[in-house]
């Protein structure tokens, strides 16, 4: 039997085309573009990207967004299973449900042909922000607002939770949050989505095996997690101690470190820009400062403990960007999966172009 890796670090699982990482340089790539080249696009051109593995020229993004734009009403029975869910903890427990449901609705959901992923494909990534949007209304006992086909995917997500048009730079942050979100390569949530995948389940179980993947704290988790952190330190004046006390119990703190990058994540480079220009317009920057302060406390103390830094990962600016939107903690991780799904769709169409089981075997001890 060959060698075992714990956490299967550094074992190549399978070959793709979807995305790259360079953890080493810092460098992100969908599709063989960078992510900073993607982060001015808007979602849908990404999401296109991702699924379909080309850059969709003006008539074909057209097309894909008036698709994506008909396919944003969900099942008005989904709406009323919704009413019934507890809230307060975690919103993602709920999309699981719903997205089981919309799968019931979903006559082509056992169907295994190009068409029917196909279709199935723009359902989800139509339908996730407003099944969001609704569980949360829905939650405080308020009826779901109907999607504004005129607004971009993420302006229209912004609207639907609050019945407020976005600002232009609300907006932009919300198109960048769900681009950035979108693939990561094989990630645990992307692997887990794969095993499903590889034994031909259909897109819908896989895409809920990805959301049961995501919701731990160590992976999509973290999101809610820095923002509960935020919460509780609640001042920059206290950041240091919460930080010095949290490494001297040996607790990870939230948003920081990665399994790849050695270096700063690209993405958290983005978010933070968004933060910090999201926080100019808000005229209160007291949680991007409390989180600046954070990352350098941070990156110092690690230098000096461990004798290499820690860099914030893709969960921990994001966090703030949220903050900014007004966003609660407990929709965090369902709005990652809204940006994720179109990487996991892709990800579940290679498998199946290309399949062989995924079956590893164990060191029996
Ligand atoms: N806070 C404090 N210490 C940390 C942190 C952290 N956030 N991250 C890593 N470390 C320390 C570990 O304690 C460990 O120290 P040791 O060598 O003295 O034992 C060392 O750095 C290596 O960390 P591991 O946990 O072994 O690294 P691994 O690659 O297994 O885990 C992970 C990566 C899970 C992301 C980890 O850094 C972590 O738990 N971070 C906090 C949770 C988080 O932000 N997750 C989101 C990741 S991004 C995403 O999935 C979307």
């Amino acid at each position: 039997m060959k060698e075992m890796k714990k956490g299967l670090e550094g074992v190549v699982a399978l070959d793709t085309k979807i995305s790259y990482i360079d953890g080493i340089q810092g460098i992100l790539k969908y599709r063989g573009i960078n992510i900073e080249d993607l982060a001015d696009l808007s979602y849908d051109a990404v999401s296109y990207l991702l699924i379909t593995g080309k850059m969709p020229d003006e008539a074909e993004l057209s097309e894909y967004s008036r698709m994506l734009v008909a396919n944003r009403g969900i099942n008005g029975k989904l709406i009323e299973v919704l009413k019934h869910f507890e809230f307060g903890v975690e919103a993602l427990d709920g999309l699981r449900t719903a997205i089981s449901c919309t799968a019931h609705f979903d006559e082509e959901n056992n169907q295994h042909t190009p068409e029917a992923n196909k279709n199935k494909a723009i359902k989800l990534v139509a339908e996730f922000p407003t099944i969001v949007a609704a569980l949360h209304r829905a939650s405080y006992g308020d009826e779901p607002i109907k999607p504004m086909d005129n607004l971009s995917h993420g302006a229209n997500f912004l609207y639907m939770l609050s019945g407020k048009i976005p600002t232009d730079l609300e907006a932009e942050a919300m198109e960048k949050d769900l681009i950035l979100s979108a693939e990561h390569e094989l990630n645990p949530s992307t692997f887990s989505l794969r095993i499903a995948s590889s034994t031909l389940s259909d897109m819908y179980s896989a895409v809920i095996c990805g959301l049961c993947t995501l919701k731990g704290p160590l992976h999509g988790g973290a999101r809610k997690g820095v923002m509960d952190m935020l919460d509780e330190i609640g001042s920059i004046e206290n950041a240091r101690d919460y930080a010095l006390g949290k490494l001297e119990r040996k607790e990870k703190i939230m948003g920081f470190g990665h399994r790849v990058y050695k270096t700063l994540d690209p993405r958290a480079r983005i978010y933070k820009d968004v933060a910090r220009r999201l926080a100019e317009e808000n005229g209160d920057t007291s949680w991007f400062d409390m989180a600046e302060e954070l990352e350098h406390i941070l990156y110092h103390e690690f230098v000096e403990i461990k004798g290499k830094p820690i860099y914030p990962n893709v969960d921990f600016y994001s966090a703030v960007v949220y903050k900014y939107l007004d966003i609660p903690a407990e929709l965090a991780t369902s709005i990652f999966a809204m940006g994720r799904v179109s990487g996991w769709i892709a990800h579940c169409m290679e498998q199946y172009s290309d399949n062989r089981v995924i079956r590893p075997r164990a060191h029996t001890v």
